[in-house]
């Protein structure tokens, strides 16, 4: 855990310049718009520690799976996010010395993410080996106005001396992957053009053959008057850029403003990419970085306008919430149902930049409640386009008749992870993807979506339920063999409690679905029921066998569900009774140990309680509780939250709050020691969660919106803004009262505690005493 992020309302700021901290603050600074994303790596050259990080939105590189022992199924690939060009580069040098801050004397070194506005600064004064002092000041940002471009105002003063600074943006595709299984280069140039003005790169990656033409302009400017000198162009294999010498003087300041196009095939055509990327270049420069700053800072205020959560009294929690909402928002806009969220983001290699259930399961929400009803049906469609690969990725494993597996990490709809632990058995991630439809529609009423394309993934899935399932002649019941849970420090067990009931549940929804889609548009249906050739009597009876005799195991004397059989054969023992230096255990403890042991890394038995909260009262979700949450480590980012929901469910609000703050400041904090590598951008949405559905006790009930709130003790209010279907309110908590403000022109009955409440168009209701 570290402490070195300045505590502040709606600023990340780090002041001092630690080389040892580099790495983790490049993904804390982290810049994207849901097209492309840019670590916070330095414009100049850098020669210390760095991840460099310039992301492009769906481009990847299927790298060749590299395993021990292989084993018949495994995926040909792993899918990496690319390090693309870096747009960002502005080579330094003064009086013939590089600046680089591994070499120079750093002072007053600040670097500040401006989580309002939406761009990130960087202001320090270097000195040289010989002595020769610069002011620097460096502001960028990725555009969220115009989504394939990247501006940055660079600006050098020197302090003690004058002479010539020499500067050289550029553009550079020579790049390279941290992950990369055999250490290739993932692209090859298809050309390049540089004039005195600057100039463009078009690569290609190998194998796929994404085409990415990256350009940049660039103005150069003395004490604010543009000033044109000679330039010399240099170009070389995969590279341009412009090398101006500039004569300063002491005190004087020398700008310069890159204006960068990132314009890739996944988007246009081959074809047209330099000319885009040339036109994009004209537009933005004429447009200036001024404006372009004016335009970012106001949509970005329409994005907080709806999203965001304020948290008085407590400044710390402020900014947690605020950088997790930050960073949801620079990773997916949901503009595009072929872009997906990572679960790092734009923010590092990590997972590869491809899709899990988190999605799914944690993000799905955020984006309902905080955005147009679009963004989270374009995440819907996302896995609708992906239904045939999932049916082949099932036929792989010897599935039928159109059973569908959902891979657990995919770029295009294959499977591309090669543990068979995770690969094969963690198949419960099929049953988040119906889940999420569920979720979707409970929340927005589009029951469209269910016939037009919800149905279809339904069906298929309950087909692999179906067939994943065998009889057990021992038990009389349906069992499911061999799985790994959502807790991945269990592998291969029997009739995991969790698979079982969500698959159970996908089938009866599946059911559910069926007959709703016949009843509202049976041409609809028919056709549908053609095209997957639906036996629907045969199937739907096979599901609704299943379903009437799964197996659940259960410990009856202590009214709890079992993870798993055999689950109470280990040892059990609690994490509060290990020594503090056994943890994390994933670093501490062998493979081996960790899987014979009790320990618990994330909600498992609690994941389902949690989906499947109407179903169970509420001491069974507390016995379930007090035993499984005292036994998890909590070792995936994805834990808490679940465990700070459900605590607020059951009163148990110092617990709740104990949770929240390990999931709000993750990664400003460095909690698990790995924030280098990336932010844990889906376990944000996680956080989220955490304060609406946990604090506010939101639920959607018969299409009715609830809440239960409640107020951690140490802070003064808070208040979040949902849309809900026409509506968009705002919920304010007090200590002492609630506040529900309808910002809309309708009214609406929402249900306080359990009671309802009008709440009149454009007006305030308050509720004192909560
Ligand atoms: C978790 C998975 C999750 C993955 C990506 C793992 O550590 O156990 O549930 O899908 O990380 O976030």
């Amino acid at each position: 855990m570290k402490d070195y992020i300045k505590h502040d309302e709606w600023n990340i700021i780090e002041e001092g310049f630690d080389p040892a901290l580099n790495c983790i603050s490049e993904s804390l600074f982290s810049i994207g718009n849901g097209r492309m994303g840019q670590r916070a790596n330095f414009e100049e050259r850098y020669s210390g520690d760095s991840l460099r990080g310039s992301y492009v939105a769906g481009v990847y590189y299927p790298d060749k799976t590299r395993v021990g022992w292989w084993k018949n199924g495994y995926p040909e690939y792993f899918a990496k996010v690319l390090n693309s060009a870096n747009w960002i580069g502005i080579d330094i040098e003064i009086d013939g010395e590089v600046l680089d801050l591994a070499s120079c004397k750093v002072k007053d070194f600040r670097r500040i993410l401006n989580m309002k506005e939406g761009y990130l600064l960087r202001e320090f004064t270097a000195v040289t080996a010989s002595g020769k002092e610069v002011k620097v000041r460096a502001q960028r940002f990725c555009s969220i106005v115009d989504d394939q471009t990247g501006v940055i105002r660079f600006t050098v003063m020197p302090v003690n001396f004058s002479g010539e600074i020499r500067v050289t943006p550029y553009v550079d595709f020579d790049v390279v992957n941290k992950d990369s299984n055999y250490g290739e280069k993932f692209w090859d140039e298809v050309a390049r053009s540089v004039t005195d003005e600057g100039g463009w790169v078009v690569a290609r990656t190998v194998k796929l053959d994404f085409h990415v033409a990256t350009g940049m302009k660039y103005v150069i400017r003395k004490d604010n008057n543009q000033i044109n000198l000679p330039v010399l162009r240099i170009e070389k294999n995969k590279y341009i850029g412009n090398l101006v010498s500039v004569p300063v003087s002491a005190g004087e300041e020398l700008a310069i403003e890159k204006y960068a196009a990132v314009i890739s095939s996944e988007n246009h055509p081959k074809d047209t990419l330099k000319s885009i990327c040339e036109t994009e270049l004209t537009r933005i420069a004429g447009k200036g970085f001024d404006t372009m700053l004016k335009e970012q800072k106001a949509a970005w205020e329409l994005k907080w306008e709806e999203s965001d959560i304020r948290i008085k009294g407590d400044v710390s929690a402020q900014q947690g919430i605020r950088f997790n909402i930050f960073q949801l928002n620079q990773t997916y806009t949901g503009e595009d149902e072929r872009l997906n969220i990572g679960p790092k983001g734009f923010t590092g290699e990590k997972y590869g930049g491809s899709t899990y259930w988190d999605t799914e399961a944690y993000c799905l929400p955020f984006y309902l409640s905080t955005a147009d009803q679009n963004v989270a049906r374009n995440l819907l469609l996302y896995r609708y386009k992906h239904l045939q690969k999932a049916i082949e990725n099932a036929e792989k494993l010897g599935f039928t008749d159109g059973a569908a597996l959902y891979p657990m990490v995919t770029m295009n709809g294959e499977e591309c992870h090669n543990e068979w632990e995770i690969t094969f058995e963690e198949i419960h991630r099929n049953g988040a993807i119906a889940y999420a439809i569920f979720d979707y529609v409970r929340y927005t009423g589009d029951h469209q979506y269910v016939i037009d394309h919800g149905l279809e993934v339904l069906i298929a899935i309950a087909r692999f339920w179906s067939q994943r399932v065998n009889y057990s002649e021992a038990k009389q019941k349906y069992v499911i063999l061999g799985v790994t849970g959502p807790n991945e420090y269990e592998n291969n067990v029997n009739n995991n409690w969790y698979t079982n009931i969500i698959a159970s549940w996908c089938m009866e929804y599946a059911i559910d679905m069926v007959r709703y889609v016949r009843e509202h548009d049976e041409g609809r249906f028919i056709q549908l029921a053609q095209k997957v050739k639906f036996r629907e009597a045969e199937e739907i009876s096979r599901w609704q066998n299943i379903i009437d005799t799964m197996y659940y195991p259960t410990d009856e004397e202590k009214g709890t569900f079992l993870q798993q059989e055999g689950y109470l054969d280990k040892e059990q023992i609690l994490v509060g009774d290990l020594p503090p230096e056994h943890l994390p255990l994933n670093q501490k403890w062998s493979w081996d140990k960790i899987l014979r042991s009790c320990f618990i890394k994330q909600a498992d038995v609690l994941q389902g309680l949690y989906f499947l909260e109407d179903r169970f009262d509420e001491d069974t979700i507390r016995r379930n509780y007090e035993f499984y949450e005292p036994r998890t480590v909590h070792e995936s980012s994805l834990s808490p939250c679940v465990h700070s929901i459900q605590a607020a469910l059951l009163g148990k609000k110092e617990k709740s709050y104990e949770l929240y703050l390990r999931t709000a400041r993750l990664d400003l904090d460095d909690y698990n020691n790995d924030t280098e590598d990336g932010c844990h951008i889906t376990s944000m949405a996680g956080t989220w969660m955490s304060v609406v559905k946990g604090f506010g006790g939101m639920r959607i009930k018969d299409g009715q919106l609830h809440f239960n709130p409640f107020i951690p003790d140490q802070w003064e209010s808070y208040s979040f803004k949902i849309r809900f279907r026409a509506w968009l309110l705002k919920i304010i908590v007090a200590q002492d009262k609630v506040e529900i403000e309808n910002r809309s022109e309708t009214p609406v009955i929402i249900y306080l505690s359990g009671k309802p409440l009008e709440l009149h168009p454009l007006k305030t209701a308050l509720v004192p005493g909560h």
